[in-house]
């Protein structure tokens, strides 16, 4: 199919009803945005940031990946990080994972699927980091702690990067939030991992990945 004429009709439909109920939805964001939010969430067809929220067009930063990872070295993440931080100033960061994700269930096991096992070679390293745990718990309890664990693995990676580090330096008002979204039921739970200030990190972490 040349052309996917049912999602240029669902298009102009949504355009006209956003147009109908408020005429300055679009010239406002067209001339710019201002977010209070930066997403960070795996990029699960089932896991759309905007909706779960309940946030409009220009409410929400986003940035997707599979398994919602925040890698060291990933320019791409880090880019939206510092746009986010230093230009938008949003004023929190949620880290969003979902149980029953793929990319997490991928890291567990040892079935190749190509280029993508290097990606979730960084989850094998948590799962690694966190066997003894881990491998004591049922299975499907051990995928969703894995889960859990997963984003809080996220969570303190955003808190180390130069970008949140400098902001908190200089003073700028930044939490980092770690939530995860059940796909069950769609509703969100905080996992109680929100750090606001360097000092808050080790001792919130400790306590995260023990409970
Ligand atoms: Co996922």
């Amino acid at each position: 199919m040349r052309n996917l004429k049912h999602l240029f009709d669902n298009n102009r439909q949504w355009s006209q009803k956003m147009s109908e109920l408020d005429p300055s939805f679009f010239p406002t964001l067209a001339a710019q945005q201002s977010p209070q939010y930066l997403w960070v969430g795996c990029a699960d067809s089932r896991v759309p940031a905007n909706e779960i929220i309940g946030l409009l067009p220009g409410e929400v930063f986003v940035h997707r990946n599979i398994a919602n990872a925040v890698i060291h070295t990933d320019l791409n993440c880090l880019s939206v990080l510092q746009y986010g931080i230093e230009v938008l100033k949003v004023k929190h960061v949620i880290v969003c994972g979902h149980y029953g994700c793929g990319g997490v269930r991928v890291a567990m096991q040892t079935q190749e699927f190509g280029l993508i096992d290097n990606w979730l070679r960084h989850l094998k390293d948590i799962y690694q980091k966190h066997e003894a745990v881990l491998d004591t718990l049922p299975d499907e309890q051990r995928f969703d702690r894995f889960c859990e664990l997963n984003v809080i693995e996220q969570v303190y990676n955003v808190c180390h990067t130069t970008i949140v580090q400098g902001a908190w330096r200089r003073g700028q008002s930044l939490s980092i939030h770690g939530w995860i979204y059940g796909l069950q039921d769609g509703l969100l739970k905080d996992l109680g991992v929100t750090i606001t200030q360097p000092d808050e990190i080790s001792a919130l972490y400790r306590m995260a990945v023990k409970s």
